[in-house]
């Protein structure tokens, strides 16, 4: 990747994702690692391992967790982050030790620390006991709310509400049951009053998100009101937070808790401790979005459905769900929306899906959502619907077939280069081998070329010890012809193509100069695909004779600001154009050479008058 400017969204789970390795460790301190990793340059730590190029704002290399050609992996100094856009590889520096070097998490603190010259503290057993104690306490005051949530549904005087909208949307007793459904009444301070008896409960109670504190004031209120409570259950069974819906059109249609100690949205699934209890082996998972789903879903009997909450599927979802089942069935709307979050979904499922795991896609019918499709045809007609559902590599080279013209040539190598980094984030194996012989189909290119590209030549290196660092980067300090500097902002932002008109790309073409050459083709190559990213068009060179040349040029570090290239680039173009007359004024002196004065046409002496003219404009400018 070239240009990495925005951070990608589920990179965000960084942050998260640390906290939550920390309470696997928990004898470290929380507040340490974060201190730890505000001080630690991620690039300190990952330049010995990779050979980093700066861009940009960035750093770029090739990834070391799946194989390629053209570097995809990039580092973020200033969010301290790494993404890799070909595996979707990401996270912080402690989490690139762990992957990369293979070190247990409590290792690679040590590691850190050490470079940061810090000591690890650990926290005595009593601090470690205490914070066990206050989850204990969590969990205990959550599900003292969720019982009486479930005593408000059968007691309260405004119950039949409730009790009616559940009716109507046809769930019984006995599911409300299995789910532990509730209702919280109106007002501010039912949960308040009700189990806020002693300061440590009220704290308990704001730390588990079910009162909210108001600023300024030191006042609280209940953060559920008038809502139909949907507990939401650990693996274990232990309550550790809610979803509320409304009871008509109100807004926001779901609550939910927010994230606490014992409450990470990228790593719950809803309806999980329900589904494993259901049955004692489970074949298969789907996956679909809503709390009502999984509802009505096992109303009607398919008693094995979850839903994230509110989130994309994370990595950590399936991960989650792998260690527990070989199957997941991605359910998911007709429309555009679920087309993308499929396509985020498998994108997620590439590098968990060793030999022996499968995922399939279900799209709905538009504007059906599973508990509407399972609630009109019924469970068998559901069911077949699951069973015929698409399985991955069948999305998954229709999805990219869809982007391309296969019966081109052009389209066929387009779609080996879409392909291609993907399935090199599969797992070795069976699975993988078999996607490579499918591209080799579509294409009609030889599977064993393909395979080149998808295999790691090496796999993450076991720890070693600390590689001497590589000698400083040097700033690239030759001066570029003009042409190559078009290229290489060219490669920066593609767009500014359009800053010259056709009319002088088609004179350019007069000038005999093999760059200019390969920036008309580029340019061509832009027009031709408007939107096209830096990293497309470097791609498509891949087997071209030009590619370790553009690739350098891609790779270029410009001081210049966003705002600047426009006017940069016209400028470059605006010099070829001059040369074009120089390059005429040339051809005219050889003629003048050879010849004489006397024998050039009227035309030709007119010409080498107004080139003389132009020259010496030039040379003033
Ligand atoms: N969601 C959320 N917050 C919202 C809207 C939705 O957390 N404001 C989550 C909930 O988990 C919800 C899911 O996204 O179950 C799907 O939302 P949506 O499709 O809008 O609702 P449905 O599940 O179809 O809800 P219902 O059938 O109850 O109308
Ligand atoms: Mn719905």
């Amino acid at each position: 990747m070239l240009q990495v400017t925005s951070r990608p969204e589920n990179t965000c789970q960084t942050a998260r994702l640390s906290t939550w390795q920390i309470s696997m460790a928990g004898s470290i301190p929380h507040a340490f690692i974060e201190d730890l990793l505000a001080r630690i340059d991620i690039v300190d730590v990952i330049e010995p391992r990779l050979k980093l190029k700066k861009t940009g704002q960035n750093y770029q290399a090739l990834c070391p967790f799946h194989n390629e050609k053209t570097p995809s992996f990039s580092v973020n100094q200033v969010k301290q982050f790494y993404y890799c856009f070909g595996c979707q590889a990401s996270g912080d520096a402690l989490k690139f030790l762990m992957e990369h070097d293979r070190m247990e998490f409590v290792q690679a603190v040590e590691s850190l620390a050490s470079m940061a010259g810090m000591e690890v503290p650990r926290e005595t057993t009593n601090e470690s006991s205490q914070r066990q104690e206050k989850r204990k306490s969590l969990y205990e005051v959550l599900q003292n709310v969720c019982t009486y949530y479930k005593t408000q549904l059968r007691e309260h005087e405004h119950r039949s509400r409730a009790a009616d909208y559940l009716k109507g949307r046809g769930l019984s007793g006995e599911i409300a049951r299995d789910f532990a459904i509730g209702f919280a009444p109106d007002g501010w301070d039912n949960v308040y009053r009700k189990l806020a008896v002693t300061n440590a409960d009220r704290q308990l109670l704001i730390d588990s998100g079910m009162l909210v504190e108001k600023e300024e004031e030191d006042k609280v209120y209940d953060r559920f009101r008038n809502r139909i409570m949907f507990p939401i259950r650990d693996r274990k069974g232990r309550v550790i937070a809610f979803g509320g819906r409304v009871l008509g059109d109100d807004k926001p249609k779901y609550l939910n808790s927010p994230e606490t100690q014992i409450f990470h949205k990228s790593r719950e699934l809803y309806g999980l401790h329900e589904a494993m209890r259901a049955s004692r082996r489970i074949e298969r998972v789907l996956v679909v979005e809503g709390y009502m789903d999984v509802i009505a879903l096992a109303q009607h009997g398919v008693k094995n459905a979850v839903a994230t909450l509110g989130t994309a599927t994370s990595r950590e979802h399936l991960e989650r769900l792998y260690r527990l089942v070989p199957e997941i069935v991605f359910c998911f709307d007709g429309d555009d929306a679920g087309q993308k979050a499929a396509w985020k979904a498998l994108q997620e499922a590439l590098p968990l899906m060793k030999d022996g795991l499968s995922a399939k896609f279900l799209f709905l019918p538009q504007g059906e959502d599973p508990d509407s499709m399972i609630r009109q045809e019924g469970n068998s007609r559901f069911i077949s619907r699951v069973d015929s559902a698409q399985h991955l590599p069948q999305f998954f080279f229709q999805d990219l077939s869809g982007q391309v013209e296969l019966d081109s040539m052009e389209g066929k190598a387009k779609l080996s280069k879409l392909a291609m980094p993907l399935i090199g984030a599969i797992p070795e194996g069976v699975f993988k081998q078999l996607m490579i012989d499918e591209l080799a189909k579509l294409t009609g290119l030889a599977a064993d070329r393909l395979v080149n590209v998808a295999t790691p030549k090496e796999r993450a290196r076991p720890f070693q010890q600390k590689t001497p660092a590589p000698p400083q980067r040097q700033r690239e300090s030759t001066q570029l012809s003009l042409a190559d500097s078009a290229i290489a902002l060219l490669f920066r932002q593609p767009e500014l193509v359009h800053e010259c008109s056709d009319g002088e790309y088609e004179q350019l073409q007069a000038l005999e100069d093999e760059n200019c050459t390969l920036l008309l083709e580029l340019v061509r190559k832009i027009q031709l695909d408007s939107g096209i990213s830096a990293v497309m068009l470097l791609s498509q060179q891949q087997d071209g004779p030009h590619f370790d040349k553009l690739r350098g040029l891609a790779e270029r570090d410009h001081l210049l600001q966003p705002g600047d290239l426009p006017a940069e680039y016209k400028g470059i173009i605006q010099k070829l154009l001059s040369q074009i007359k120089i390059q005429d004024f040339q051809q005219l002196k050889r003629r003048i050479d050879q010849t004489s004065m006397a024998d050039l046409s009227p035309e030709e002496r007119q010409k080498i008058q107004d080139a003389i003219n132009s020259r010496k404009h030039i040379k003033s400018e």
